[in-house]
């Protein structure tokens, strides 16, 4: 009898900010895609339930990413640590610090290294007063208006130069909000349409921190990761955008997202109360136009609100143990 040849994969991933929202399930989901044995998983601190190959990265310090490079003989590197736009609003001068430091870091190592692919997330916070609000082109001018959007506006052009000056294949796409069942964000301005969930199925009401009316472009976590996934697969020649694509799921307003959740939940009690917050979703585009990320790599979202909303409410249920 033959023995059973093990599939060997040349592809070694790592990936940085591995506890984050997106990280932890963009991990899973490249566990599943190439053998959990060729994903190296980095964050500050190691959560107990993680399983698989795990190293502690503080990836202010290019030397620690370096020796994850080297002793796992990495071929790509998922760089998904931030600060976000709310929380780097606390402290401006930090956020710029270590959302510019760990890209360089990462664009270094990548470069010496001779790494494949980079992928580097961008963000609807590139956009300021200046771009239309409705079907956000690609080419908008950008004029971000926090910290966090400044310094991906920034990481973008760098990604680029990157590619141009050493062809370094930087891959990027500007995420909307993300909205998944599966992690909790930290510390952004769509954070509230994750929330607002979890307050759903424990019968609570929620306090919004945005108004009624402020429509956002959102994202469901299923097809932000199948987004990712996508684009880090295409050929390289398909990719013509070397900043970073506009991407589209779907968009609403927390009036609409309630309405949503109240054919579920009737009884749904939610409250307005806006902080700051709002002030930076009213700089935001309403809607995006993806059409260079379906022209390029075939891009198409497939959730709507209402199967969102089905979906999450499923799935914190068990989670929670609801009957
Ligand atoms: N979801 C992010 C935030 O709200 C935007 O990229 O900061």
């Amino acid at each position: 009898m033959l023995d059973k040849i093990p599939i060997m994969s040349d592809t070694k991933i790592l990936i940085i900010g591995a506890n984050g929202q997106l990280g932890s399930v963009l991990t899973k989901a490249l566990k599943e895609k190439i053998g959990a044995e060729n994903v190296v998983a980095s964050d500050l601190f190691k959560k107990d339930d993680f399983e698989g190959i795990f190293e502690i990265i503080d990836a202010t310090d290019i030397t620690v990413i370096q020796k994850a490079v080297d002793t796992y003989k990495i071929t790509q590197i998922y760089h998904l640590a931030a600060i976000l736009s709310a929380n780097g609003e606390k402290n401006p001068l930090r956020t710029w610090d270590i959302n510019m430091k760990t890209l360089f870091n990462v664009l270094e190592v990548a470069r010496l290294s001779g790494i494949e692919k980079v992928f580097y997330p961008s963000s609807i916070a590139v956009f300021g007063d200046n771009a239309p609000q409705d079907n956000t082109s690609q080419a908008a001018y950008l004029d971000p208006a926090t910290v966090y959007g400044i310094s991906k506006a920034a990481g973008e052009n760098w990604a680029q130069y990157y590619f141009m000056r050493y062809g370094l294949d930087v891959r990027s796409v500007r995420y909307p909000g993300v909205i998944g069942y599966q992690s909790l964000p930290g510390g952004g301005t769509t954070d509230y349409a994750v929330d607002i969930y979890h307050k759903a199925v424990l019968e609570e009401e929620f306090s919004c921190f945005l108004n009624k009316e402020e429509v956002l472009p959102m994202i469901f976590m299923e097809d932000a990761i199948r987004a990712t996934l996508e684009l880090m697969d295409a050929p390289k020649e398909s990719i013509k955008t070397r900043t970073s694509y506009n991407l589209a799921g779907t968009s609403f307003s927390p009036e609409e997202i309630v309405s949503s959740i109240r054919k579920i939940y009737p009884d749904f009690k939610v409250k307005y109360e806006p902080d700051f917050r709002q002030d930076i979703a009213a700089k935001w585009p309403n809607t995006i136009d993806d059409s260079a990320a379906s022209k390029d790599w075939n891009w198409k979202p497939s959730y709507t609100l209402d199967e969102i909303t089905k979906t999450m409410v499923q799935k914190l249920k068990e989670q929670y143990n609801i009957q």
